[in-house]
């Protein structure tokens, strides 16, 4: 498909209903550790990231939409912060880091709209190629349950769905967690 053809799922950021230290903790981010933000939005996941990593650590954020990935990287610089970069990517084109090189990947309030558009194959082979062995894959998403926050319910994914999608490239279900009033964290390692 040409990219000005295709359709991005956009959307507003989850910073008010999800408390950035509760999910990251939940996922086992640790000091040192390399961390991808992947459809990062306005970044504020990545920023309390980048305090837990530290400096030996690093934190890329990426994202197909440019003014938002912009207006991060200004924040960034502005606030002089050397552990996060921030990309421009269709990550269902192209993670850009090398191989095997990701500790843990997330991805929060993303992962159902690559199911509605059918592109969990290009996204997933990416995500594959990305983490390094027995690194995590740690997904957020919408509780399948009416709420007034969050998508239509039709497209909301349980925790059973997303094990459904990703065991196909090597993953397995480490824990499935509730990371706040809307959300669950499902965090799966890659296979050695
Ligand atoms: C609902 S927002 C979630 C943003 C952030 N993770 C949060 O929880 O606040 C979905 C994000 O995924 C990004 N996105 C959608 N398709 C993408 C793609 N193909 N590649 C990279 N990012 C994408 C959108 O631009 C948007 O910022």
């Amino acid at each position: 498909m040409a990219e000005s053809e295709k359709h991005f799922h956009h959307g507003r950021s989850s910073k008010e209903i999800l408390d950035a230290n509760r999910v990251l903790s939940a996922i086992g981010l640790n000091e040192g550790d390399i961390f991808l933000d992947a459809g990062s939005g306005d970044g504020y996941m990545s920023l309390t990231a980048s305090k837990i990593v530290g400096k030996e650590g690093k934190v890329y954020a990426v994202d197909v939409w440019e003014e938002s990935v912009n207006a991060f990287k200004e924040k960034i610089e502005s606030e002089n912060i050397k552990n996060i970069e921030a990309a421009v990517a269709d990550i269902t084109q192209k993670i850009p880091v090398d191989d095997e090189s990701i500790d843990i990947l997330y991805m929060g309030n993303v992962l159902h709209g690559f199911v509605e558009n059918n592109e969990v194959e290009s996204v997933m082979k990416e995500i594959q190629r990305a983490i390094k062995q027995g690194g995590s894959f740690a997904v957020v998403e919408f509780k399948k349950e009416e709420s007034t926050h969050g998508p239509p319910l039709h497209v909301r994914i349980t925790p059973e769905e997303v094990e459904e999608i990703v065991k196909n490239y090597g993953f397995t279900v480490k824990e499935i967690k509730e990371v706040g009033t809307y959300h669950y964290a499902i965090i799966l390692t890659k296979d050695s």
